[in-house]
This record gives C-alpha cells, structure tokens and sequence, in this order.
C-alpha cells in the first residue's frame, strides 16, 4: 500500500521546514518504509567509470548534513547527493524560509545554506563509507555568506571531503547567497575550477572524483555560452542542471508566490530543460550533464535524457507526492526507453538533437 496517501496529507499540515526536519527524523529512526527497487536493465548506465543501478538521483538541500544517505537511496534512487556543505556550520537565514505553494506544485526556499559545517559531515560519512551503500554518493560544496574569497571555502571543502564523493559538485548557483551566482561569470569560474581541480590532484591524484559545477537556470546566452568554454577548456567531469530559480513565472496562483528566494518543482521543468539542452549543443555532447528541475514524471524524467542528460536529479516532487514516486518514475521511464526501441539511458541521452 502506498502509506503516503494517508501519512503526505498530515506532514504537509506542518509548516514545510517542520514537515522536512520531521521526515529528516523519521528517515533517520528508520521509520520510513524502503521501497521497492526497479532492477532493470535499461535503466543502469555507467558514468565516470562508476555504475549506476539507475541514473534518478536525489538532489542537494534535502540532505544538507549526510544524515539519511542510506534511508534515501533504499527509496530507489541510484544516487544521493549530500549538502550543500560549507566548511563552518551556519544557522542560514530567519525563519520562515521554505514556502509550498501547493496549487502549483512548486517550492520557494532561502535557507541560505543552513549546515553543520565540514567536521560533522566527516563524521557521518565517515561512518557510511564503513557500510557498502546501495548507490553512489555526490558532495555539494558551498561558501560561508562571511567569507571574503570564494575559492578558498571550495578549496577546504573539496580538501577534507573528497575522499568520501563519487563525484564532488561546486554549487555557485544559490540565488539565497549574496554574489555567489556572480562566480559564474568566466574569469571568477575559470579560476574556481581551476583551483578546486588543483586541490583534488593534491590530495587523491588519479584517484580524485569528478568535479561538476552547479549552475543556475537564469543565464544569458553569453553566460551559457563562456560556462560550455571554461567547462570544454579545463576538462570538467560534469554540469548540474540547474539549480533553483529567481525567476517567478505569470502561471504561479500560490499566495507564496512572491516570497523572495529560489523556485523549484513544476514551473521551473521548461526553463531547466532548455538550459540543459542548450548546453548539452554548447559542449558538443562532451561533458556528463545531470538534469535536475521540475522532475515528477517517468515523462519528464525521459525528456530530460533526450534533451541530454545522463543522469537526473529530483528535490520538489517529494514533497508533493512522496518516496513511492521515485519507483513509479523509474518504472514509467523503462517503459518509455524500451517504447521507443533504446536498450539503455546512455543511448537516448540527447536523442532529441539528432
Ligand atoms: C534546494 N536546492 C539546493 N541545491 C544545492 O545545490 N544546494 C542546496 O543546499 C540546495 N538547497 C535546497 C533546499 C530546498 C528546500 C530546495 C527545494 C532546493 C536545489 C535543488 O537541489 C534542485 O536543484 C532544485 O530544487 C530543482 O529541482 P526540483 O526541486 O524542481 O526537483
């Protein structure tokens, strides 16, 4: 049975940031039932030379700390990603900050990279590389909002936490950070890519995970256009596409809908896959891009891979529609794979472009 009928309704009687430290709880209690895997075939894909048992992953914000990497990927993800973590714990902004706006299925939050910092996520992923996890694990990085230089909180971050990430991703696209989307402007992202890379070579050499860069969906051509260049110039392993957006779209009916901070869920689906797509032409198919944005169909999870995803991301449609979603997603995209004659992800990523 589908206990998220009868449980969903009552969590989304508390307030969102009560409802998500409740289910944070619950999660770690082990009171939230696993669900069933999807173990298809068609479904696992391999990236970096790491394999996914399927390429639906949980997106950053919803384990800041690494608390419940486990409990979430036995709800059927391949993948979870971890943060964002910043090298010393910050309370993020005032509350209220996370705001439902139901009618349209969407999420507006300036958490501001509420952490515990560096040291207890060493502690907790200490811990978990002791177990085998039954997926792969991403650690997104963040910066202080008192830290003057940007690079330097990256550097720190990717030094002490490398050694536990699959992958590791630099998030510069918070819109709930004064000025750090402004790291994605060429200079500020060739010297910030260049600079993490160097640290991982430190510290893992040949070993070190791929590094991905997070980027936002609200970019000019030309910023879109010198991301590709600085991402094809210094070989990065990856993109994440896209973070949340400022923009606030005529549809939104939400009485929430003017609240300041980042939207996420159903409106933000169409503008996140076009920058994708965008993107996907711009670095020739070249580059691994993660889709995340929107997410809450086996459809839309599809038409993210052909637009030229190689793997995929969800946050938003949890809230709306809880764990069970994830296996119903993964289910109704091997349908669709299998539909149109594919035998795995890798090869409808960017279908959409030949
Ligand atoms: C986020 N997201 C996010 N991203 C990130 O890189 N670091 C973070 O700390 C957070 N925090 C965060 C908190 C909350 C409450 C939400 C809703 C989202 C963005 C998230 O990872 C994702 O990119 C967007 O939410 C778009 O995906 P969905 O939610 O539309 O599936």
């Amino acid at each position: 049975m589908n206990s998220f009928r009868i449980v969903g309704p009552l969590i989304r009687l508390l307030d969102a940031e009560k409802a998500h430290t409740f289910t944070l709880w619950c999660l770690r209690k082990g009171l939230v039932p696993s669900q069933r895997s999807v173990d298809d075939s068609v479904l696992q894909t391999s990236i970096w030379g790491r394999n996914f048992s399927n390429p639906l992953g949980l997106a950053a914000g919803f384990d800041k700390n690494a608390e419940v990497v486990g409990p979430m990927l036995s709800q059927g993800f391949g993948f979870t990603e971890v943060g964002s973590i910043t090298p010393k714990a910050q309370p993020g902004n005032p509350k209220p900050r996370i705001f439902r706006l139901s009618e349209d299925k969407a999420v507006i939050n300036r958490m501001g990279f509420n952490n515990n910092g560096v040291e207890p996520a060493i502690e907790n992923l200490t811990a978990l590389r002791k177990q085998s996890l039954n997926g792969l694990l991403g650690v997104n990085l963040g910066k202080n909002k008192d830290t003057a230089v940007a690079l330097d909180d990256y550097k720190k971050g990717a030094k002490q936490l490398c050694r536990f990430a699959d992958y590791i991703v630099i998030n510069v696209s918070s819109p709930n950070t004064p000025g750090l989307r402004a790291l994605q402007d060429k200079q500020e992202l060739e010297v910030l890519i260049a600079g993490v890379q160097q640290t991982l070579r430190e510290e893992m050499g040949d070993k070190a995970p791929p590094l991905v860069l997070k980027i936002a969906p609200d970019l000019t051509a030309e910023d879109k256009e010198d991301i590709a260049a600085v991402a094809l110039e210094l070989a990065l392993d990856g993109l994440t596409i896209t973070n949340t957006t400022i923009e606030r779209p005529d549809s939104l009916k939400s009485a929430h809908r003017s609240e300041g901070g980042g939207l996420s869920g159903a409106p933000l689906f169409e503008a996140s896959t076009k920058v994708l797509s965008d993107m996907y032409q711009l670095t020739e198919g070249k580059i691994p891009l993660i889709g995340v944005g929107g997410i809450s169909s086996g459809e839309q999870a599809y038409q993210k891979i052909r637009a030229g995803a190689s793997l995929i991301q969800l946050y938003s449609a949890l809230v709306y529609f809880g764990p069970p979603r994830v296996t119903q997603i993964l289910e109704d995209l091997s349908g669709l794979l299998k539909r149109d004659g594919f035998n795995s992800v890798s090869e409808a990523v960017g279908a959409d472009h030949l």
